[in-house]
């Protein structure tokens, strides 16, 4: 007989090991199965963490060779060890890992290793894949968190030596000499980013006309000048016709307008997005059905699919693939079944991009107000007349504030400048809470700090900066 719970939970990662947690406070007998040996999905293992680990390091390298000077610290003959780079981004992920083995076992939340495949639509199999042993449990509900994948360009599938994906860019043995990156999405801006600082060069090609798609504009442009003064070529309306092998790497032939013109690099990283990951699951034994995108098809905000006691959240359905998403969903899903009202706030989710400097962002763009027809007014604040960003010479940047012209309520926040990643939590809660800019703007903040940013552009919305 097969063990039977209240829930199943497929995927360990942050939306499958937060939902699991939740189940478990709720009360409900919960298993949690992934076919990774390590809790954490691809964001502790393979992604947001390892990522940060190595823009944090190159972050360091780079502000010790080039930006000590102007605080009066000398340093001289700076040099860096990517091992030991390496050794420390590993040890993060094992720490960050082992965290959530933990928390399985404080919630007393069963774990089980091994690839799953739907038998029906309230038994799974579980198959280990060292020692092939399979063996089937049965839930009353199921939620299929497995998360997405990258996306393989035709003709350059990965070979994770020539051809890479941002799992092997995380992993590197030795800094690139020419790295070509297809995409300008948050992937390719971040891992670039790493390389430049390591001493790369860096060329990224891109087939839209600007960096970072879904980011307001103008900050997206900000971001573009950047990425150029920081030494890397970025080439927007450009499209890969084909790749071929050379004996040093690979040779990209581009297409921009009416002109085709050849890239040659040693490493490919492809950051073209990624895919709802659902190989191998026999969604069809349950019934499960997919969007015409590949994504399990859910109830928006209820996480269901067509098969009642089947869940699914995070990368695999609709939405931005980002794990706090995730873990949020999550967090609703579990209280559903459990009977309560979990509920996500689409309209408050952040964004963030780690460059230097770090682009954050929530609500609507200026973009997506004006395809709506929604008046606003803006209010912006250059960190420039931040005292706390001149005391830490990073005055690159600005805070945007959009609020609703007529009720003054905050629609959107977009941050380029130092600390964006942190800044952005305050403009995540006020839109949480309905606040209007005003309430933002008389809100006190401490000073010398930059979130005085913010608070100005709320200012500057309702035209009383201070400051500027
Ligand atoms: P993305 O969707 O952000 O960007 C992909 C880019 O590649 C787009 O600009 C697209 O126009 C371009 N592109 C696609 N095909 C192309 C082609 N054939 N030639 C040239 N350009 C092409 O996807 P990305 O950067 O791969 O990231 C995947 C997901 O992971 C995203 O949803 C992202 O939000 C998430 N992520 C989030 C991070 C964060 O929150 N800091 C960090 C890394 C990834």
């Amino acid at each position: 007989m097969s063990d039977t719970y209240d829930a199943i939970v497929i995927g360990g990662g942050p939306g499958g090991y937060v939902c699991a947690i939740r189940l478990a406070q709720l009360g409900k007998k919960t298993v949690i199965i992934d076919k990774r040996k390590t809790l954490g999905g691809t964001c502790l293992n393979v992604g947001c963490i390892p990522s940060k680990a190595l823009l944090e390091s190159s972050s360091k390298y780079d502000m010790a060779k080039n930006h000590l000077e102007p605080f009066g610290v000398n340093v001289k003959d700076v040099s860096f060890d990517l091992d030991a780079m390496m050794t420390r981004k590993e040890k993060i992920v094992t720490e960050v890992c082992a965290g959530v083995d933990y928390l399985m076992k404080k919630n007393k939340i069963e774990r089980l290793t091994g690839t799953v495949e739907f038998v029906s639509s309230d038994t799974v199999k579980i198959i280990n894949e060292d020692t092939g042993e399979t063996s089937e449990i049965k839930g009353d509900s199921i939620v299929i968190a497995t998360g997405s994948t990258p996306i393989e360009l035709p003709g350059l599938p990965f070979d994770g030596k020539t051809i890479c994906s941002s799992d092997h860019l995380l992993s590197l043995k030795k800094v690139p000499e020419h790295l070509l990156i297809i995409g300008a999405g948050v992937i390719g801006v971040e891992l670039g980013t790493v390389w430049n600082r390591l001493g790369a060069k860096v060329s990224i090609v891109e087939m839209l006309p600007g960096a970072l798609p879904g980011a307001d504009v103008q900050i997206a442009r900000f971001m573009e000048r950047v990425l150029k003064t920081s030494g890397i070529d970025l080439y927007t309306n450009a499209k890969v016709e084909k790749g071929v092998s050379t004996e040093t790497g690979i040779k990209l032939e581009i297409s921009k307008a009416d002109k085709t013109f050849e890239l040659e690099g040693d490493i490919l990283l492809v950051g073209a997005g990624r895919r709802a990951y659902t190989e191998g699951l026999s969604l069809e034994k349950a019934g499960v059905e997919l969007d015409d995108k590949g994504r399990i098809k859910t109830q928006q905000g209820k996480f269901q699919t067509n098969v009642k006691n089947i869940y699914a959240i995070g990368d695999v359905i609709d939405g931005p693939m980002l794990a706090h998403k995730a873990s949020e969903e999550g967090v609703a899903v579990a209280e559903i079944i459990a009977g309560q009202a979990g509920e996500v706030n689409y309209e408050a989710i952040p964004g963030v991009v780690y460059t230097e400097p770090e682009v954050a962002w929530v609500g609507q763009t200026e973009e997506t107000l004006k395809a709506k027809n929604i008046e606003y007014k803006a209010g912006r604040f250059y960190f420039k007349a931040n005292a706390r960003a001149k005391a830490m010479e990073a005055t690159d940047g600005m805070v945007k504030v959009l609020t609703d012209k007529t009720t003054d309520r905050l629609l959107g926040v977009h941050i380029v400048g130092p600390k964006a990643s942190e800044l952005i939590g305050e403009a995540v809660v006020a839109i949480e809470h309905k606040s209007s800019a005003e309430d933002l703007a008389r809100a006190i903040h401490a000073h010398p700090t930059l979130s005085e940013a913010v608070k100005e552009a709320a200012m500057a919305a309702g035209g009383w900066a201070i400051h500027a």
